[in-house]
């Protein structure tokens, strides 16, 4: 008999039989029945600020625009900014088959803690523990239907969430985003030795705020070069960013676009 109240990582609670009981043997989660996804790519990055969501909310926006079906998971369960920069005031609807994402002006679905939560200024009241089993609950109960690419918008860190996500989640690829302060590097040296423990490619490396001439530690060379902009920053500031086209990040999206 299938539970419904079980959680999708800890399976202590239910009978041998359960039909939603994970195996235990692979430590990789299911998505929901629903979801029909080709491929998951997280994008990391060590220092908080750095433009993980800027660069997920771009990269998704772009994808989109070339015809894709694409959804966000905003994993960032203490500090979800996914929604707001897309101006999303809706809150995601459930039923007993799960949780439905919400859709941007431009059709791209999302799903963040934001959604749950009653105004955007409520905090998730969670330990890193609790934060790891709600993303998995998430990875199990939001139904996506039919996409080609799930984009993941990590926290910063290398702390319980990345590592829950880059060892629990079903991930085709990662793409660091880094920038060229040394204090920002020697962060992103240590997401890049977290990604190199796993088995997962490291698709792309996106240099966010580049400077002419300042170059990345230790000869890396970026995919994508992507200056600051004012404008740009208004834009995600103020729920627009489905009207940020950048077009430094195409090498990027060509990367993204040959998994298929
Ligand atoms: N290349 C950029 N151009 C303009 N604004 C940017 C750029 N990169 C990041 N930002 C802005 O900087 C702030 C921090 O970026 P954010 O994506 O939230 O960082 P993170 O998710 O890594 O913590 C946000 O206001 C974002 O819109
Ligand atoms: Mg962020």
């Amino acid at each position: 008999m299938e539970r419904t109240d079980c959680t999708p990582v800890d399976c202590s609670t239910c009978n041998e039989d359960c039909g939603s009981r994970q195996d235990m043997e692979s430590p990789i989660l299911k998505a929901h029945p629903w979801s029909n996804i080709k491929k998951v790519i997280a994008i990391a990055g060590g220092k908080g600020g750095i433009g993980r969501s800027f660069i997920t909310a771009t990269l998704a926006v772009l994808l989109k625009a070339k015809g894709y079906q694409v959804g966000i998971l905003d994993a960032d369960i203490m500090g979800p900014v996914i929604p707001q920069a897309f101006g999303i005031t809706e809150k995601a609807k459930g039923s007993d088959k799960g949780i439905y994402p919400v859709k941007t002006s431009d059709g791209i679905d999302v799903f963040s803690m934001s959604l749950l939560q009653k105004t955007d200024e409520e905090p998730a009241l969670v330990n890193g523990a609790m934060a790891s089993n709600i993303l998995g609950q998430f990875w199990a109960q939001v139904i996506w239907g039919d996409k080609d690419f799930i984009l993941i918008d990590l926290p910063s860190g290398t702390g319980d969430l990345p590592q829950t996500i880059l060892e629990r989640f079903p991930l085709n690829a990662v793409i660091c985003v880094t920038s060229t302060p040394k204090l920002t590097q020697m962060v992103t040296e240590k997401s890049l030795k977290m990604i190199e423990d796993t088995e997962i490619p490291l698709l792309a490396l996106v240099n966010n705020r580049s400077v002419k001439g300042e170059d990345l530690l230790r000869n890396r060379k970026a995919d994508s070069e992507i200056p600051f902009s004012p404008k740009n920053e208004t834009l995600m500031n103020q729920g627009r960013a489905s009207e940020i086209i950048l077009k430094e990040l195409e090498p990027t999206i060509d990367k993204i676009i040959n998994m298929l």
